[in-house]
């Protein structure tokens, strides 16, 4: 049997990682600066998750949501302790688009109404309601196309209250930084607006922190710069490092009940070890510190290379936007100077997504390879 071939595939293949470094079958290393789409946030193979890992599935790596189990307490509450949002109930599911799904369907249990507001260049995921809501019609079948999604500009503050003053809106899904987009955000200005009109007009505003959570962008969710309280915050990606694992926080107001949502894998054992010891260890080591901090000096070096047009992104969620598109420039870099980046929408993006371990020494790495290549 072949593989079904959806993924165009660089020509390596990896074999090992540790930290912000990875090995290919043939030994060479690579920095990796784009932790493999956003996922790796406390460092490849970091030995207190691995430990974690293979503790736990010594012990009993899966069982159904039929029984008791106490580590998806235990992640709730590190969770609500760390990120500030104690006063939300969580739901644990396997992947981002699930997350997605999950929270717009109970934005819609919730209002009894059906009609969603998303953002140009929005990007939630690939299954139904939440390739829907994603601003690329390319990457919709037919069957995704009977959600009503309605896509305004983002900080249009007007054509937000346009739509949302017909009332028949369930939900606003809105990026903390856009990951896949190109790295535009929101202004506190518009956050804030944002926040105001849905409770207004009875819509469930849902943070998608995807990619800008976990620490990603200096503080524990990217909507925590803009001072606003969403209804629903989703999250996956850095959650466990790697491990197939996506949260819904639902804020205490919206109320659950039995079967109202579920699934089989979410908050198994193994993904629960591997997700705690994620928190564990961006408290201990002060990763969201060091987010913030790199992102200083990352703004300060690149900054100064003439072929940068604009840096974007906050913390260790960062575009570097050129005047060319940057197909080629990413290949060399890759190549040449064994660097892994990122890509965006955007073709004159560079899309910079390390561990949240990196350090000065690799930034200057890539300032240099940059450099060179250009
Ligand atoms: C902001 C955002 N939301 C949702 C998703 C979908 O996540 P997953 O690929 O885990 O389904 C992504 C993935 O890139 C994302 O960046």
């Amino acid at each position: 049997m072949n593989l079904f071939n959806v993924y165009p595939l660089f020509n390596i293949t990896l074999e090992k990682g540790k930290d912000v470094n990875v090995w290919d079958d043939k030994g060479q290393e690579y920095l990796d600066l784009y932790g493999g789409h956003g996922v790796i946030s406390v460092g490849h193979s970091h030995p207190k998750y691995v430990e974690a890992i293979q503790k736990q599935i010594e012990k009993i790596g899966f069982y159904s949501n039929s029984v008791q189990n106490p580590l998806q307490k235990e992640l709730a509450q590190k969770l609500g302790q760390m990120s500030g949002c104690e006063d939300y109930n969580l739901f644990l599911c396997n992947s981002g688009a699930e997350a997605n799904e999950n929270a717009l369907k109970v934005a819609s249990f919730k209002t009894g109404k059906g009609r969603v507001i998303a953002f140009d260049k929005a990007f939630h995921g690939r299954t139904s309601a939440a390739v829907a809501a994603t601003h690329n019609p390319k990457i919709q079948a037919e069957i995704n196309k009977g959600h009503k999604v309605t896509f305004l500009p983002l900080n249009d503050d007007k054509a937000l209250y346009l739509e949302l003053k017909k009332g028949d809106v369930a939900a606003v899904i809105i990026e903390g930084i856009q990951g896949v987009g190109g790295l535009d955000e929101g202004t506190s200005g518009f956050f804030k607006e944002v926040e105001r009109l849905t409770k207004q007009y009875e819509a469930i505003l849902i943070l998608d922190e995807i990619q800008s959570g976990y620490g990603r962008s200096g503080k524990f969710f990217a909507f925590q710069h803009h001072d606003i309280k969403p209804d629903i915050i989703t999250t996956a990606k850095g959650m466990a490092n790697g491990f197939p694992v996506g949260g819904v926080l639902i804020h205490e107001n919206i109320e659950a009940n039995f079967g109202m949502l579920g699934t089989t894998f979410g908050g198994n054992h193994l993904a629960m070890s591997a997700a705690i010891s994620v928190l564990d260890i961006i408290k201990e080591e002060n990763l969201i510190a060091n987010a913030a901090k790199k992102e200083v000096e990352f703004k300060e070096l690149f900054s100064k290379i003439p072929e940068v047009k604009q840096i974007k992104g906050r913390g260790l969620m960062i575009g570097v936007e050129f005047d060319f598109p940057v197909a080629e420039l990413r290949k060399k870099i890759l190549f040449d100077h064994k660097m892994l980046t990122g890509n965006a929408a955007n073709p004159n993006l560079l899309r910079i997504l390390p561990s949240l371990t990196v350090k000065s020494e690799h930034i200057k790495l890539f300032y240099n390879a940059l450099l060179a290549s250009l």
